[in-house]
């Protein structure tokens, strides 16, 4: 049997059945269904799913609907573009298509925020129509299943991955498609997982390349990863009486509105950075440097143990700072290896 009709055969008897979106044709409801689970997973989009049928019940109610009215039933959902697009769309359905929603994939796909895939899963499951969906967890069936090498969020071998699914349908003349479409969701769900595929649970294993070679883990190949930029940056932990100067971080910004260590030029003295802060060092010791990475960038950190004497003059003119205690790291908002330094110097005790 050829790839789709055992993907059909699979999720008859082990897809999901029971999702309040399935068994129906209304497309406006599946609509809702696949915009919602376009980033969220199903446990989070169904009492959304419920709730918000309930106020908007067709198009025509959400269309009727202001924004301001909207926004509260996706509150929590996160990817709120998704939201203001759905209402453009239920407007747009309105006014260009008489208040029905359109008849094919290639027309869905025209309205707002609607992109290829989510248009041929609307499609399949309305009206049966014979197109194929791609997307994330398609695309790890099918590089898999395949052996497609190659980033698939690439142009390319997005392309190669389209003619794939296409050939898949154009050889299945029978197919029913909503069951088809949605057993390869449930199998990139369930079964073709990321980590650790259950191949043995597999209805396509027999022919499946990264199977055949071992090669699951290496498929879908990754993206390949950016060179980010590498900054340099020094840090003074500065200690008096057993407290440690904390500054408030400038916000917006890097680590904005939480509390860290004053930093300086790496390539500066940290003597005379705690003098330019106010405090007359006793000491300086160098702790170990370490690396922290960001979206953007990763920072190098080379920390600086600084005791200091109490000193007559404030510190940097309004920059907001304290002395905190170790003992009471936990009840401030630290960056996450700012805190690990801190509780790292507490656990190995402050030298003198
Ligand atoms: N993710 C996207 N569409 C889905 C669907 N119809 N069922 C389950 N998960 C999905």
């Amino acid at each position: 049997m050829d790839f789709a009709p055992r993907i059909v055969a699979w999720q008859a008897r082990h897809g999901r059945h029971g999702l309040p979106w399935q068994h129906t044709q209304d497309p406006y409801r599946i609509w809702l269904s696949e915009v919602m689970l376009q980033q969220t997973q199903v446990s989070t989009v169904i009492p959304y799913y419920l709730r918000f049928l309930e106020r908007f019940p067709d198009v025509a109610a959400l269309a009727a609907a202001s924004q301001e009215e909207v926004m509260p039933y996706w509150a929590g959902l996160g990817y709120y573009a998704r939201a203001r697009n759905l209402h453009r769309c239920a407007q747009t359905i309105m006014s260009d298509w008489n208040g029905r929603f359109p008849p094919t994939a290639e027309q869905i796909a025209t309205l707002p925020g609607i992109g290829r895939s989510t248009a041929a899963a609307i499609a399949a499951f309305a009206y049966g129509e014979r197109s194929p969906i791609m997307d994330g967890n398609v695309k790890r069936v099918f590089t898999r299943h395949f052996g497609v090498e190659g980033d698939p969020s690439r142009r390319e071998v997005e392309q190669r991955l389209w003619v794939l699914a296409e050939a898949q349908v154009a050889d299945a003349p029978d197919l029913n498609m909503a069951a088809y479409t949605q057993g390869l969701m449930d199998l990139g769900a369930t079964v073709c997982t990321r980590g650790k595929p259950d191949c043995a649970r597999c209805p396509v294993m027999q022919t499946c390349i990264a199977y055949r070679d071992a090669r699951q883990a290496e498929l879908p190949t990754p993206k390949a990863r950016k060179t980010i930029p590498e900054r340099q940056t020094a840090m003074l932990v500065l200690q008096h009486e057993g407290a440690i100067l904390l500054q408030q971080r400038p916000s917006p910004g890097i680590w904005g509105g939480l509390w860290s260590l004053p930093e300086f030029d790496a390539a500066s003295d940290p003597t005379q950075a705690a003098r330019r802060l106010g405090w007359e060092p006793t000491q300086r010791y160098e702790l170990a440097a370490f690396a922290h990475t960001f979206t953007h960038y990763r920072l190098h950190i080379k920390p600086w143990y600084v005791p200091v004497r109490a000193a007559p003059t404030p510190g940097e003119p309004g920059a907001p700072h304290q002395w905190v205690n170790l003992a009471q790291l936990s009840s401030l908002a630290l960056p996450a290896p700012i805190r690990k330094l801190l509780l790292g110097l507490l656990e190995a005790g402050l030298p003198e």
